[in-house]
């Protein structure tokens, strides 16, 4: 009698960087993955894993998608608060190797079936991972979270030193409009402002870490066998030229959230990895709720208000007298101050909703919402331009600037809001967005890019085909 025995899955290690907004579109890689075949470790921080169990998110129904964890450095902490970003990236930089190491040799020395580590899928700030697979001789994928036009801009942040563009002379730049500058050495990036850039560039310190760890792990990122984007081709197709010549071969495989629902008989595909629990009560309420009527307010996972920027925000949605969905997490003000004043609650009781988390990506596609008040995070404005919904950008930090100047110049879908928020304008920006012509453009135009994202992800569209070729020629391939 002769025995068969079943060959080994692909075993790929997913590693996001420990926030909401990077563990998102990697939970939704890992899954794709899974469905082709592979084996899944994905792999989250200790202080997150405990608030993906507290807002019952942990966990996989499948033996072949397992979770396990690493420590982040960082002194332990039990608040459900997002963690500080700039003290997360130096501390993984400094601390991460060591336990990711020791997690791989745990993997690959297990007797529990666990297949030998074949591949890693590392968040392209977490380039320790680069290290580490060359080390055990896997190919390493780099995964940027931001879209691809910010990447740009962090390949291009030395040639702005060597210009003495950057750091800024003093402090005054920030203020003055100096910032408003053009900078024209980078293809494909016409007219961009420096006020456009990853706010790394807002320092008058050479030295300043946040300005290093960027360029540093953007060099690195180099080292690794593909680098993958969350974008997709026809979005940014000038970019990807100006891109491919200087680094190594690059993948636009997104919107991934839409190539995962494509996804038919597949559990996983709901699987959620949200930090907050959700409130799925407003479905019912937009429910309610006339086509094109609601605001959808939501400044992601890491934006922090000042009280009185709360407050402009709260009355220029009033006085427009639409309809508003609002997402005030527990830690969105300043020092735990997130109070609406009383006359605020009782005027708008009856076209208002807030809440503290929400499925976003339900609340995006459903007919009620007309725009989005964003803080222009690179998901946040991939997911609205898929579902047809412009947006009114209020950019906070990181990548959020350049999206918001594509979103609003070269994309057609959006119109900013002044960085001193002030509740006239906002009033003044909801009522041409809901029901006036700079909206109803914005409006079809956002269509148009949601059509052009669902072509991008239908079998022989161009994320699906590079999709494809991701796994056959750099994640199953040998080192
Ligand atoms: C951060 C940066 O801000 C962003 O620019 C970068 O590209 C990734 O990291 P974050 O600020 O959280 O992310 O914003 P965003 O990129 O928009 O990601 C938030 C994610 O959380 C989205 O996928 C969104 O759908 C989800 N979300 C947000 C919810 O599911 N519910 C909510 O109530 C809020």
């Amino acid at each position: 009698m002769s025995i068969f025995l079943e060959p080994e899955k692909p075993h790929a290690v997913c590693l996001p960087f420990p926030a909401q907004g990077h563990i998102n579109p990697m939970l939704k890689l890992a899954i794709l993955l899974h469905h082709r075949g592979f084996y899944i470790t994905f792999v989250n921080t200790e202080y997150n894993h405990r608030r993906l169990q507290k807002s019952g998110a942990a966990g996989s129904n499948s033996p072949d998608f397992h979770f396990e964890t690493i420590p982040d450095g960082l002194p332990q902490a039990d608040s459900d608060t997002t963690q500080h970003i700039p003290s997360l990236c130096l501390s993984l930089k400094e601390n991460g190797l060591a336990p990711f190491r020791q997690l791989l040799v745990k993997l690959n020395s297990s007797t529990e079936g666990i297949p030998p580590v074949t591949c890693i899928v590392s968040d392209a700030i977490l380039s320790f991972a680069v290290v580490a697979a060359d080390e055990i001789g896997v190919p390493c994928v780099c995964f940027r979270t931001t879209n691809a036009c910010c990447f740009l801009c962090n390949k291009y942040l030395r040639k702005l030193i060597e210009k003495g563009i950057i750091p800024l002379k003093d402090s005054s730049y920030l203020t003055n409009g100096c910032l408003d500058t053009t900078v024209d050495c980078i293809p494909s990036l016409n007219n961009i402002r420096l006020r456009d850039f990853p706010a790394v560039i807002r320092t008058t310190d050479i030295n300043d870490p946040m300005l290093n760890f960027s360029m540093e792990e953007t060099e690195r990122v180099s080292k690794a066998s593909a680098i993958i984007f969350n974008t997709f081709d026809a979005l940014e197709a000038e970019v990807l030229n100006a891109l491919s010549p200087l680094c190594p071969p690059v993948y636009f495989i997104g919107p991934l959230h839409l190539l995962v629902n494509r996804l038919q008989e597949n559990s996983l595909k709901f699987m959620g990895g949200n930090l907050w629990k959700e409130e799925l009560g407003c479905i019912e309420w937009l429910n309610s709720k006339k086509p094109n009527s609601v605001v959808y307010v939501n400044f992601g996972s890491v934006t922090v208000l000042t009280p009185q920027q709360l407050i402009e925000f709260a009355w220029g949605l009033a006085n427009s007298r639409k309809n508003f969905f609002w997402i005030i997490r527990s830690d969105t003000v300043v020092g735990d101050s997130a109070n609406l004043p009383s006359e605020f609650v009782e005027e708008t009781k009856d076209r208002g909703l807030i809440a503290r988390w929400c499925p976003q990506e339900q609340v995006l596609s459903h007919p009620s919402i007309g725009v989005f008040l964003t803080h222009s995070g690179w998901n946040s404005t991939i997911e609205s331009m898929c579902s047809g919904v412009p947006m009114m950008c209020w950019p906070f930090f990181a990548d959020q600037f350049v999206n918001c100047r594509f979103a609003c110049t070269e994309w057609g879908v959006g119109m900013e809001i002044d960085n001193n928020v002030n509740r006239v304008e906002v009033e003044k920006i909801v009522r041409e967005m809901i029901g006036g012509e700079k909206g109803k453009s914005l409006k079809n135009k956002a269509i148009d890019w949601k059509k052009k994202a669902k072509e991008a992800t239908e079998i022989d569209g161009s994320s699906y085909l590079n999709f494809n070729n991701l796994v056959k020629n750099v994640l199953l391939a040998k080192k």
